[in-house]
């Protein structure tokens, strides 16, 4: 059973454009909800191609789907149209070749974790939960936070900090846990919490976001490589899409949805010569259609069902 209600569902189902007997890749399967409204869309001779690089996403989805179509709310697609794949969507263009599928007609990541995920007391995500530090999405990784966090310098964790937490007390986290870590290993996320506790100022210690909310996801950001497999991801994505096809990517912070922003308007881009040449020597053309000019967010009877929708923002582009 899946506790993950799906984000921005309708406006991603909509966003899509998805028509009877289309071939779409869910790249982030999590719980299946964007996934069940994909296989009602697209029906029985569409086909569904659903990644997910955590093994419990994929089993759980799969005793899901028996139930959903035992009460015939969807039709199961025709036998081999309907695929689960373990991996990392950074091997988008791998898995599809393996399967000999050339172009697909949309593709959905939704990124970050679900709320089973974050819930499992047993992955350490979150720092509500007194877990080991572990934080990785994909057991085979073998960098795990306790490894970040115990073994990089000073230096490599005040920068992650900064960087990918956006954390204005870095300096001084990252030099209490060195301080911490001389007498022992910070081995699981209370323990952390508490280092962070006491590194910030005495009026952020019982504020109503936690301190160690920015560690937790520079930590998260860290372990996973969620920046860069982002970034390799989003060209392979636009490659494999057929002309007219729609990629839509939901991100949850701004450092997310900055690389998709970018990268979209990078691939929108025709001539990329510099503005004082008469012609055009490059021959750059543009990839794709920027549908979504501004984010789309969430509404209000969303945030007040699922505020766990409250970061999201959806953006969306056409391949030309
Ligand atoms: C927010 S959840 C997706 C929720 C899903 N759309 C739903 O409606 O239930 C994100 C999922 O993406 C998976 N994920 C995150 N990064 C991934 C990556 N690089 N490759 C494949 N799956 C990834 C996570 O394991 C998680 O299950």
């Amino acid at each position: 059973m899946t506790i993950h209600k799906p984000v921005l569902l309708h406006e991603v189902i909509e966003g899509l454009n998805l028509k009877n007997g289309a071939v779409v890749v869910d790249a982030t399967l999590g719980g299946g909800g964007h996934a069940i409204e994909i296989l009602k869309r697209i029906g029985e001779t569409g086909k569904l191609i659903a990644i997910d690089v955590d093994e419990g996403a994929i089993k759980s989805f799969s005793s899901k789907l028996k139930v959903q179509s035992s009460k015939v709310e969807i039709r199961k697609p025709k036998a081999g149209n309907f695929l689960t794949v373990r991996d990392n969507f950074v091997n988008l263009k791998n898995i599809l070749g393996g399967l000999g599928v050339e172009t697909v007609d949309a593709i959905l990541a939704d990124l970050g974790y679900s709320s089973d995920q974050m819930e499992d007391g047993a992955r350490g995500l979150s720092f509500q939960k007194d877990a080991d530090l572990d934080m990785r999405l994909d057991r085979n990784n073998k960098v795990t936070a306790k490894d970040v966090v115990n073994n990089y310098t000073r230096n490599e964790l005040e920068n992650i900090l900064k960087i990918y937490g956006e954390e204005k007390f870095a300096q001084s986290i990252a030099k209490k846990i060195v301080e911490y870590r001389k007498d022992r290993e910070i081995e699981t996320t209370l323990e952390l919490v508490k280092t962070i506790e006491s590194a910030v100022p005495e009026k952020y210690r019982h504020g109503r976001i936690s301190p160690a909310t920015k560690t937790f996801q520079a930590l998260r950001i860290e372990v996973n490589q969620e920046l860069e497999n982002l970034e390799k991801f989003i060209p392979q994505a636009i490659e494999v899409l057929s002309p007219g096809g729609r990629l839509g990517i939901i991100s949850f912070h701004s450092l997310e949805d900055r690389i998709v922003k970018n990268i979209f308007r990078a691939q929108a881009r025709g001539c990329l010569c510099p503005k004082n040449f008469p012609v055009c020597r490059c021959e750059h053309k543009e990839k794709v259609k920027i549908i979504t000019k501004k984010p789309v967010v969430p509404s209000a009877g969303e945030l007040e069902s699922n505020p766990r929708a409250r970061s999201s923002k959806l953006r969306i582009a056409e391949k030309i």
